[in-house]
């Protein structure tokens, strides 16, 4: 039983002693966008899985969309993310920043001065968020990018790769999942451009292969993953006719830039709409790095999945919030701890370091 959950697996240059990934939670505590003393209380008690995959950090002042969400773009962010890091090395583990740019999933009530929400077309993401200031408000129109917005976001996210590594992270995940900046790019939903940005499937990838390239050479492309959410519909994105093309293109250019692997959101098993089951396996069967599965796992169905060869690692998201000890948990079948979903966006260490 678990024969595969706990057996070791490379990944990229790393040797992970297990599959189970930690995967990206945003968590809302970094207050003035700092990995706090907490946080790194936090990561560390986590270090067991076989990989850490941070909270979702913005490459730039743009990309703070939430309250209280991190930021990897100047020296005092570096100096924070490097106390977390050191801890979660000496507990043994391993863990990767997750790149976030909020683009138009944003308030100006959440951002910093002089920050601005930008976003591929002037289309409001639908729906509210929360800020700290003035509770939910709408999502606001944001600014369609010029030519130089992309080239200097590109650019960032270039430069956060390279500070996540600075900062003492193993590599990077790009966020281009859930409508968040990448994946407002890559779909028709949010991306109405009719320049080289938007249209055609070449046209609504090169972002995301230009950002990933532009990682690539900063710090190689084995340190790099990518999160994608075909068929998602968070964030008011949407399916459409040249889907399944549009991510087997994106599987193509990952492989040619050598990604360490592809982590694919399925929240179905949530109550999301299902991801092509066809589109998955190719996925698997087209990319040549590691494929990570997520959304809703237990350990059964961990099991039986990695037994079928449908993914090399898996990904556990609330099961980690309740229970810092989850991989010793799961070897040894105990029952797990429910989160609280009241303090998943909380400031605070209840429901995060203290239960
Ligand atoms: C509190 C919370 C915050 C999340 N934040 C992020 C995030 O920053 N980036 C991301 O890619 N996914 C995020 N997710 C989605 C999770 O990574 C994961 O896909 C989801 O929770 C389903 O997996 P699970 O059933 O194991 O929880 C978040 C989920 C939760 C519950």
């Amino acid at each position: 039983m678990n024969e595969l959950l706990f057996t070791p697996l490379t990944l990229g240059e790393l040797r992970l002693p297990n599959r189970i990934v930690m995967a990206p939670m945003t968590r809302c505590r970094a207050v003035g966008n700092l990995a706090s003393e907490l946080m790194g209380q936090y990561y560390r008690s986590r270090a067991a899985a076989g990989l850490i995959i941070s909270e979702g950090i913005a490459p730039c002042a743009n990309g703070l969309g939430y309250a209280r969400i991190p930021g990897l773009f100047n020296e005092a962010q570096v100096q924070s993310w490097k106390r977390v890091t050191d801890g979660v090395h000496q507990a043994g583990g391993k863990i990767f920043a997750q790149l976030m740019h909020t683009g138009r999933v944003s308030h100006p009530l959440n951002m910093p001065a002089g920050a601005r929400i930008i976003a591929p077309s002037a289309l409001a993401a639908p729906g509210e968020m929360w800020t700290d200031a003035a509770g939910l408000q709408a999502h606001p129109q944001p600014q369609m990018m010029s030519e130089e917005d992309i080239a200097v976001t590109i650019g960032q996210y270039a430069k956060a790769a390279r500070l996540a590594i600075m900062a003492g992270f193993d590599g990077i995940e790009l966020h281009a999942a859930n409508g968040y900046l990448i994946d407002q790019f890559l779909n028709a939903a949010s991306n109405k451009r009719q320049d080289r940005w938007g249209g055609s499937v070449d046209n609504r990838c090169r972002f995301a292969v230009e950002v990933a390239s532009a990682c690539a050479t900063s710090i190689g492309g084995e340190r790099i993953g990518v999160r994608i959410s075909p068929y998602g519909v968070f964030n008011g994105q949407a399916p459409d006719a040249q889907m399944d093309a549009l991510y087997l293109r994106l599987v193509a250019e990952a492989n040619a830039l050598g990604l360490a692997y592809i982590h694919v959101v399925d929240h179905a098993s949530m109550g999301a709409p299902e991801v092509s089951p066809a589109l998955k396996q190719q996925i698997r069967a087209n990319f040549t790095g590691r494929y990570v599965l997520s959304g809703g796992y237990d350990v059964a169905r961990a099991e039986a999945d990695l037994e079928a060869g449908r993914g090399d690692l898996v990904a556990f998201g609330r099961p980690f919030i309740a229970n810092p000890d989850l991989v010793q948990k799961l070897k040894d079948g105990r029952e797990l701890t429910a989160a609280d979903a009241t303090t998943f966006y909380s400031a605070g260490a209840k429901g995060y370091t203290e239960f």
